[in-house]
């Protein structure tokens, strides 16, 4: 009976060993699963507060844009500009985004540049499309504002088949997605339909005097021709149509090495080179600012005024005049040359707004000497931020 005792607490004895020894090995078990938890739980802290930097890094990154008018869906008018790109457009695109339209510009970027449109890139009004307007273009819009065309002599004489193309093959593409699409098209022409003008100043009724195999004739023709045919879709097509004959415009965005008077001159001037004046520097030029012309165009649009308007300022200066002028404002001390005249340079040009004043209520209101204190602070810029990547 004693051996069966000894034997049964033997028995116990071993079966309290082997328990206890299962505990110990549960409960280290235990402790390492704990272990593992803990530290993923430290891991996916660590990932969480890298995320939430990198979000708060990415909001601070995140572009902003300017402030956009909301418009309700009735108000809100799906709006193309073709040439959205260049220095005219570029201002436009700003004026129809600002208002709180949804903009899609279309260029083919030969004289625009994304820079100029890109604080709008990425925003959910804004839609950019590359592409020729010599090709057809199919899209949904309510107004179209035709801008597309090399518009300074050095572009547009860069290759004359191409710019007469992009006048008539471009303007026909526009007219033809304005009749299926039923949207108005507003055409940006120019005062250059008046060629060498007879008339002064210049009315809308005055036909023009233009040499149609000149140099200039591939712009001023195909602007002429562009004219034609919006009125040849209005009659036979009951296309809606809006022209604005443009005079002489200047600001910031416009090119700087595009040949034309003011940016010749405001060049020159920063540069310390000399003033050149073609001619004996008697030819008047009237500039506009480009904001006064953008409330032109848009006011034209939205207007019922089916035949061409001048949008440009009356405010009449000789070239010399000019010169004199941006040499005092850059403070320059260039001295001022003369050159040949250049051929078939207009010797007069200035518009009889009466018609935009009269129907679109509409009158340049920058005065030259602010609008020449901007563009030059522009020139300024730009010429600092070539110096700088030299
Ligand atoms: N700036 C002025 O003083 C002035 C005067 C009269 C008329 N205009 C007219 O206003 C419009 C804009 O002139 P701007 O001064 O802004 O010139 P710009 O050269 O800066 O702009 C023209 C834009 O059209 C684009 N473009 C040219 N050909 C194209 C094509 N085939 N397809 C697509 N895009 C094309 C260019 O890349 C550019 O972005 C032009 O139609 C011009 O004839 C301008």
């Amino acid at each position: 009976r004693s051996t069966k005792i000894l034997l049964l607490i033997v028995v116990l004895g071993i079966l309290a060993v082997v328990a206890t020894r299962e505990l110990t090995m549960d409960t280290l078990a235990n402790n390492s699963v704990i272990t593992a938890i803990l530290s993923r739980l430290q891991l996916l802290e660590t990932e969480n507060k890298k995320l939430k930097e990198e979000l708060s890094t990415a909001e601070n990154n995140k572009k902003k844009y300017l402030n956009v008018r909301f418009l309700a869906e009735k108000d809100r008018k799906r709006i193309l500009v073709t040439g959205g790109a260049g220095f005219v457009g570029s201002h436009l695109v700003d004026k129809l985004m600002m208002m709180g339209h949804e903009v899609t510009v279309v260029d083919n970027f030969f004289t625009g540049r994304k820079r100029n449109i890109e604080h709008w890139i990425g925003h959910e009004n804004f839609e950019l499309i590359h592409h020729d307007v010599i090709s057809p273009l199919f899209i949904e819009v309510d107004q179209i504002y035709h801008l597309a065309c090399p518009a300074s002599p050095p572009h547009y004489m860069y290759n004359p088949v191409k710019t007469i193309k992009t006048s008539s093959m471009g303007t026909m593409n526009m007219l033809g997605l304005a009749k299926r699409i039923r949207a108005t098209m507003l055409l940006a022409s120019t005062s250059e339909v008046y060629g060498d003008p007879q008339e002064h100043p210049q009315k809308e009724s005055y036909w023009g005097h233009v040499n149609p195999i000149g140099p200039r004739a591939c712009y001023d023709e195909g602007k002429r021709v562009a004219e034609t045919m919006c009125y040849a879709y209005a009659s036979q097509d009951n296309v809606k149509v809006r022209v604005a004959r443009i005079f002489n415009t200047f600001g910031p965005r416009m090119h700087m090495q595009d040949g034309r008077v003011v940016s010749n001159f405001i060049l020159q001037s920063l540069q310390g080179e000399p003033i050149t004046i073609y001619g004996n520097g008697e030819q008047t030029r009237s500039f506009q600012y480009v904001t006064d012309l953008v409330d032109g165009l848009v006011a034209l649009m939205n207007s019922d005024v089916n035949s061409p308007v001048n949008i440009g300022n009356p405010e009449e200066h000789t070239i010399s005049e000019f010169a004199h002028l941006i040499r005092n404002y850059t403070q320059s001390k260039s001295e001022i040359v003369h050159k040949q005249a250049a051929t078939d340079d207009p010797r007069k040009r200035k518009p009889d707004i009466t018609k935009a004043q009269q129907y679109l209520n509409w009158s340049p209101v920058v005065p030259l000497a602010s609008g020449l204190e901007r563009t030059i602070a522009y020139f300024k810029a730009e010429l600092q931020q070539e110096s700088g990547n030299k």
